[in-house]
């Protein structure tokens, strides 16, 4: 059933146009200064960074996508070879429909065995760990791929608008505070589309998580995956339902200047709408440490691991296109250089009273 549900997502995702429709990253609004001296070659730059306790290549993951249903293994499979290869991390999709049918652990493990020491991150959903049993789930979840740590997935709009979803998030906070308490290995906040508030971080952060993944609005819109699969069930109400929020989140440039103006030491992944290496060079610029990518890389991931591995390629190259354009030698220095804001963003950070956003 829940297996059923995750071919089915993947399958909307791969074919159908699920991306915001009026809504952008708003990482158009950040512009970079370019320098025309870089006094660098581009062989000087090192982008590697450490997250999670373990070094990746450059600041990039490929953000949770699936799992779950026998024709997801080789999938999971061409993602974790590619990010293996270029030495990335990657987060698996859902872990609910293993941790209910061991006969799908299968397609979660491959991630591990393509992936050798690279940075492997679990996921559960917020829905599951409000369970009296979420040590234990966490714990199956972790040591079903021997993850470095775990991804608690945020989707209330999803589960509000999708047929029979989970509708009780009451306690949220204190369940992934527990796990923080108890896990034993680092527990990541995402959300899947909708972005994450500085009022929502700042509680996440207390609860003790050790990074926070936007996942804002501006790329994919789970609203509108939920129409698609609400409307080729007929359930005709659920689909206005989810059309009316196609459109609903926090921009991904706006919610990394929330979160980074709290001025707390947090990991942020930049997600949501993360197209090319320039969006993840603006978004370091901006506030985050590194970004993650999740529909960008499905249908070359249907082809093969090396079709993903080109995709990734192409953002290192531009990411560092980017950093060799302002003088920036390693992530640290990406983080310093100057941005210059605009638009929707400007509007937002003056209106929402974010000061400086950036990671001074
Ligand atoms: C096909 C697909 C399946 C996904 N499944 C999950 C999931 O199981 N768990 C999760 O935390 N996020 C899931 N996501 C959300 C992504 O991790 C990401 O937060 C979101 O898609 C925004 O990134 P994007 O605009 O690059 O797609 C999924 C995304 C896609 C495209």
């Amino acid at each position: 059933m829940i297996s059923d549900r995750k071919l089915k997502h993947l399958e909307i995702c791969r074919d159908m146009d699920v991306g915001h429709r009026r809504k952008t990253t708003h990482l158009e609004d950040v512009e970079l200064v370019h320098l025309a001296t870089p006094e660098l070659n581009l062989s000087d730059l090192d982008l590697s960074t450490v997250f999670l306790g373990k070094r990746i290549s450059a600041p990039l993951i490929i953000s949770a996508m699936t799992g779950g249903h026998p024709s997801t293994k080789k999938i999971n499979e061409s993602l974790a070879k590619a990010a293996s290869e270029l030495g990335l991390g990657i987060c698996v999709g859902s872990q609910r429909a293993a941790l209910e049918d061991p006969s799908q652990e299968d397609t979660f493990r491959v991630v591990r065995e393509a992936s050798g020491e690279m940075l492997v991150i679990a996921n559960i959903g917020a829905a599951q760990i409000l369970s009296p049993e979420r040590l234990s789930l966490a714990e199956r979840a972790v040591s079903m791929i021997g993850a470095d740590a775990i991804a608690v997935h945020l989707n209330p709009l999803q589960e509000l608008v999708q047929p029979m979803g989970d509708t009780k998030y009451r306690g949220v906070l204190n369940a992934i505070s527990d796990l923080a308490d108890k896990l034993g290995v680092p527990v990541v906040a995402k959300e899947t589309g909708c972005g994450i508030s500085r009022e929502v971080a700042k509680g996440l952060l207390e609860s003790g998580v050790s990074a926070i993944e936007v996942a804002g609005a501006g790329g994919t819109s789970w609203a509108a995956v939920e129409y698609y699969n609400a409307q080729s069930k007929g359930e005709r109400s659920k689909a206005e339902v989810a059309e009316t929020f196609w459109d609903w989140g926090i921009p991904t440039a706006m919610s990394i200047c929330e979160i980074r103006s709290l001025k707390q030491s947090v990991s942020i992944i930049a997600s949501g709408g993360i197209r090319n290496g320039l969006d993840i060079a603006k978004s370091i610029a901006l506030g985050a440490d590194l970004a993650g990518v999740a529909r960008e890389l499905l249908v070359p991931a249907f082809k093969g691991n090396r079709e993903v591995a080109a995709r990734l390629e192409r953002l290192i190259h531009e990411l560092k296109t980017a950093a060799l354009l302002t003088g920036a030698r390693d992530i640290r220095s990406l983080k310093s250089v100057p941005v210059v804001l605009s638009g929707g963003l400007l509007n937002w950070i003056m209106q929402r009273g974010l000061g400086a956003c950036k990671n001074d």
